[in-house]
């Protein structure tokens, strides 16, 4: 059998309904260049990745501007025109548009648009820790503060132990027959791990940053570009 080879696949069909732009989030400019840029720029640059695909819906008026402007993305990027109404459905879409370009066994990373602060290094700690591993797994952050469950009149219900949790970042690395078949399986999961989770199996935490935080509100734009003029 072939060594597993590592793909990127990037979900970019959302509309960014909370952010609240004029234009889809994932294409306003961050620090001089689209945001679904900075990721593509990142993952292209990787030497460990094999090749890297974007979903994007398919009446995207957008990334032909993106890919024409970045030359140093041909080649290393394929676009999809296979976006689905929610980001599990755009990842399923993508993952069934590439099977004849990967093996089964081939571990797919799974990177959020709206997460430009992605490194090589952080994709590097992710790859070298999960690559021996029987399941997979995420990038994810210990939760520092403490959090509270609310109520409808937003009084404290409870103080909730945070001793075990952690936030979920991406990418989300599983290999492409597992992937596939527990989206297929799930019903409405926010991630890829909360559908391999449904399996029955325990996808490996491994620490991420903050810098990869995801861009969703409009206050976040403003962080966004601190990290990625640093
Ligand atoms: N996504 C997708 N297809 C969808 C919905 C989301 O590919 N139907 C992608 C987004 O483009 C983004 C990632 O999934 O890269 C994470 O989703 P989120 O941050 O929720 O982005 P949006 O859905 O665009 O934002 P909002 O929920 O505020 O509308
Ligand atoms: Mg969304």
């Amino acid at each position: 059998m072939n060594t597993p080879r590592y793909f990127a696949l990037i979900p970019a069909a959302g509309v960014g309904t909370r952010l609240g732009a004029t234009i889809p989030k994932q294409y306003m400019q961050l620090a001089g260049q689209p945001m679904l840029a900075h990721v593509l720029t990142t993952f292209a640059a990787a030497s460990l990745i094999s090749h890297v695909f974007v979903v994007v819906s398919a009446d995207d008026g957008y990334i032909a501007d993106l890919m024409a402007a970045a030359p140093h993305l041909q080649g290393r990027v394929t676009v999809l025109f296979h976006g689905g109404a929610s980001r599990q459905e755009s990842v399923l879409n993508g993952l069934q548009a590439i099977r004849q370009q990967v093996d089964e066994e081939d571990w797919i990373l799974v990177h959020d648009a709206a997460r430009p602060g992605l490194t090589q290094s952080l994709i590097q700690h992710l790859i070298t820790t999960l690559g021996g591993d029987l399941v997979g797994g995420l990038l994810a952050l210990p939760v520092v503060d403490t959090l509270k469950r609310g109520d409808q009149n937003a009084r404290v219900a409870q103080t909730v132990e945070r001793a075990a949790l952690w936030a979920a970042q991406t990418p989300q690395m599983f290999r492409y027959s597992l992937l596939t078949r527990a989206l297929i399986l799930a019903d409405a999961v926010t991630d890829e791990a909360g559908a391999v989770e449904l399996l029955g199996l325990q996808p490996r935490l491994v620490e991420g940053s903050p810098r990869n935080f995801k861009v969703t509100l409009p206050h976040d734009v403003a962080l966004a570009e601190m990290f990625l003029k640093e």
